[in-house]
């Protein structure tokens, strides 16, 4: 059954949540049926789906385009579509409308934004249209390039203060969930007792309410770097490329297609048709 804002807050501290991202109908269809509590319609689109090298360079409308499919594949599952840059960090004004593409064009139960100096007033006007805004904090790679690139953040004490305090303000704003990603692990522990509302950890340790990965990361289908913080649970890149070349070899050696793959005219069809060609 589809989780409700209610659960996912009535599971802090009581069982931990699962999310992982997906992008088209059949991931979504499988992440419906392993009963993962929350998909992420990811900006990580622009990496592992794209082949573009920054998470801003996707679109709304690219985003709008896959979280329909997402919910197409997914029609009992919470769904976050994540706010692209130029969603809200362009224009801050634009916020609230393009959260109001992806409930209403794409059928998503929430959105996701990433912290940056205007995100408490962008999640606020999201919040005042009466859509659910999960907060995003730690790497936040949309503007990666103001925090150094793409490193663990909170190192230091005072770093550490900056995302407790921005933990605490996206939580005051009306926040239903907080995603700390690449955190050290002490850190994400301090935040999680401090919040009421769930935390969900991607590189931030096991004290987080629920964790979150790139499904394409955790199953092998990108292989252009992979964090530390992922397990693979699967090696798909492997697994497909030896389907291809077996196809291929079947292909060019005559066992594919098979009798069972061919479809027949009944005999004397078939006669009629060679004494017209003959
Ligand atoms: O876009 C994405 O996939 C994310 C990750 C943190 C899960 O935001």
């Amino acid at each position: 059954m589809k989780l409700t804002i209610k659960d996912v807050a009535a599971a802090k501290g009581k069982r931990k949540l699962t999310m992982l991202t997906a992008y088209d109908y059949p991931m979504a269809a499988c992440l419906e049926k392993a009963g993962i509590d929350m998909i992420l319609v990811g900006d990580s689109l622009a990496n592992v789906v794209l082949g573009l090298d920054s998470t801003k360079d996707v679109t709304m409308d690219q985003m709008i385009y896959h979280a329909r499919a997402v919910r197409r594949g997914a029609p009992a599952t919470f769904i976050i579509g994540d706010m692209p840059f130029e969603a809200y960090q362009k224009d801050v004004g634009q916020a609230a409308v393009n959260a109001r593409r992806f409930v209403d064009e794409a059928g998503c139960d929430a959105v996701k934004l990433e912290w940056f100096e205007g995100a408490l007033e962008a999640a606020g006007r999201v919040l005042d249209a009466g859509i659910p805004v999960m907060g995003h904090i730690g790497l936040t790679p949309q503007t990666a390039d103001k925090l150094g690139g793409f490193k663990v953040q909170g190192k230091d004490a005072q770093a550490a203060h900056r995302l407790i305090g921005q933990a605490r303000d996206f939580e005051k704003t009306g926040c239903f969930a907080v995603l700390l990603e690449c955190v050290p692990a002490q850190v994400s522990r301090v935040i999680t007792q401090a919040l009421k509302v769930p935390t969900i950890g991607i590189g931030a340790g096991f004290s987080c309410d629920g964790q979150v990965l790139v499904t394409h990361d955790m199953l092998g289908l990108f292989e252009r770097f992979k964090p530390r913080f992922v397990r693979q649970y699967a090696r798909m890149t492997q697994d497909m490329v030896r389907a291809f070349e077996e196809f291929q070899s079947d292909v060019r050696e005559g066992r594919f297609p098979a009798e069972e793959h061919c479809f027949k005219i009944k005999e004397e069809e078939f006669r009629k048709v060679m004494r017209e060609e003959n």
